[in-house]
């Protein structure tokens, strides 16, 4: 290709400022400070946090963020919800939108609601101009493509469409959270689907500022949209696949840890992933197998949906396992029991509480009568009001039903508590002082780690009796 036929891009934006779109974009300014990048959504409040003078009030906590943004903001990375004059002024255009499980229609609890896609492809009919390249970084449906170039192809401003021309890239990000800016800055791959060469091109340019050429993959647009998919299903397998051998060891005799260890040492397997834990959470694996249950279903495989499905079962079945055990463990009831959750965020180093095993675990406790005290470094505690649908304090009219409350001190939390639970492996957890905690908490008390990150010895030596996840030596 000749530098003629080169599509020169100077200004890009994204739609959708979360966790995807605010920190990628971020990355993307800081390593090409020849482009205008901006981040555009329709929450005013979400597009306000991100231009807080304050850096420790951005909507996104990630290590190493704020360091990004404070070198990038202003100068060629910006925050708007001005949608149709940026758009207009792009030339590529990123789709990074909200891509959740449909609650309700053909495909409930399944399939990937594709509203706010369709309202991205809607906005960029209407207000691009000339040639734009639309880039699906939303993780999506085999064959959304096709979808999206329908919209482009026949909506938008009459007097500009005939001139007005798109090209569909599928460009899913694989960034973790807790890690997305060493993820992005250091990708294991680049992932580009498409069939235009242009623009296939266009996009390696801009990753080829940072990213080896060789880590960039080329493929047809229908593989890269089925290789996000597979790339989340297999991880949540491993971890599913360690989290079902836990529940053995429990009972035999072995340790999850030296097992897992054992196994992983195996370079055909790889030690990655082999944490256990009380289950995936996060926004996406939950949603991305579900929907992939549900591309089987609809092409008739259903084999290979129930083989996918039962990745989902085994998960919800860790995170029941561990309530039960807890009131096994407290004599068989934990009504008006003070059980302190260690954790709320669905992993360590993110405020993102998305599908958080710590979700249905705490409803569990509180279903059973417990007083569940919350303790996160991260998650406020208006977040977990949200995602327990339970204002602090509050009874409801079933006197059986306990209620919680937001500690930032876990020294506080523990006073007169029958229980610690830690369900995130912050590391404020693993190095707490248990002589100390052990004697504000009410004896007989538990330690339950259902991470596997705290020292053992320590908590027994302190005189609390402890549960470790998968450790069937103690
Ligand atoms: P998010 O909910 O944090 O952010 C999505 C944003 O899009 C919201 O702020 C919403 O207001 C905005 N939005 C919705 N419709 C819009 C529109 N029409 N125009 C402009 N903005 C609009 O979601 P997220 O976690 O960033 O995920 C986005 C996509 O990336 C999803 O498809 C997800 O599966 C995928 N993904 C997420 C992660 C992750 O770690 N969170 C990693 C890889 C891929
Ligand atoms: C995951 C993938 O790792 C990313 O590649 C992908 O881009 C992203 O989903 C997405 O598509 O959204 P994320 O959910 O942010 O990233 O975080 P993970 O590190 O994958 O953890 C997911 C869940 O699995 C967490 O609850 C974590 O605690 C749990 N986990 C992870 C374990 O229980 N054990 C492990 O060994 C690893």
């Amino acid at each position: 290709m000749n530098n003629s036929d080169k599509l020169l891009i100077r200004n890009i934006c994204c739609l959708g400022a979360g966790y995807v779109g605010g920190p990628t974009m971020a990355v993307i300014a800081d390593k090409c400070p020849n482009l205008n990048v901006t981040v555009l959504d329709i929450n005013q409040e979400r597009i306000n946090q991100w231009n807080n003078p304050d850096l420790e009030k951005l909507p996104v906590y990630e290590p190493g963020l704020k360091e990004v943004i404070n070198r990038v903001r202003g100068k060629n990375l910006f925050f708007s919800t001005q949608i149709e004059s940026i758009v207009s002024d792009s030339q590529m255009v990123f789709i990074s939108v909200n891509t959740p499980t449909k609650t309700k229609g053909f495909g409930a609890g399944y399939a990937s609601d594709l509203k706010w896609v369709e309202a991205s492809a809607r906005q960029v009919a209407k207000y691009s101009r000339d040639h734009t390249i639309v880039v699906e970084k939303s993780t999506l449906p085999v064959k959304t493509a096709q979808v999206i170039k329908e919209i482009l192809e026949n909506t938008g401003d009459d007097s500009q469409a005939e001139s007005n021309t798109f090209s569909i890239l599928s460009n899913p990000e694989f960034l973790a959270e807790g890690t997305a800016i060493t993820d992005l800055n250091n990708p294991d791959r680049v992932l580009i689907g498409g069939d235009d060469i242009r623009s296939i091109e266009a996009l390696k340019s801009i990753y080829k500022n940072w990213v080896p050429e060789e880590k960039i993959i080329s493929t047809n647009l229908w593989s890269s949209e089925l290789s996000k998919l597979t790339a989340n299903a297999f991880l949540a397998q491993r971890i599913t696949s360690i989290n079902s051998i836990s529940s053995i060891c429990e009972v035999t005799g072995a340790e999850i840890k030296e097992v897992s260890y054992a196994v992983g040492s195996d370079k055909r397997i790889g030690s990655k992933f082999l944490s256990p834990g009380p289950g995936f959470g996060g926004s996406c694996f939950k949603k991305d197998i579900l929907n992939l249950v549900y591309l089987s279903n609809y092409y008739g495989l259903y084999e290979v949906a129930e083989y996918w499905e039962q990745i989902i079962k085994i998960n919800n079945w860790q995170k029941k396992r561990i309530s039960r055990l807890i009131v096994q463990k407290l004599f068989g009831t934990i009504t008006s029991k003070k059980i302190v959750v260690f954790g709320f965020a669905f992993k360590a180093n993110t405020n993102d509480t998305r599908e958080s095993p710590s979700i249905s675990i705490v409803q569990d406790l509180l279903e059973n009568g417990a007083e569940v005290i919350i303790t996160d470094p991260k998650v406020q505690a208006s977040q977990i009001k949200k995602d327990l649908d339970l204002e602090e304090f509050q009874r409801t009219s079933n006197t059986e039903f306990g209620f919680w409350r937001f500690s930032k001190d876990i020294y506080e939390a523990v006073k007169n508590a029958d229980a610690i639970l830690i369900l995130t492996e912050w590391d404020e957890y693993k190095f707490v002082d248990w002589q100390q905690i052990s004697r504000n908490m009410r004896a007989p008390s538990w330690v339950f780690d259902a991470r596997s990150v705290s020292d053992l010895d320590s908590i027994r030596k302190a005189g609390l009796n402890v549960w470790a996840l998968g450790n069937g030596s103690i």
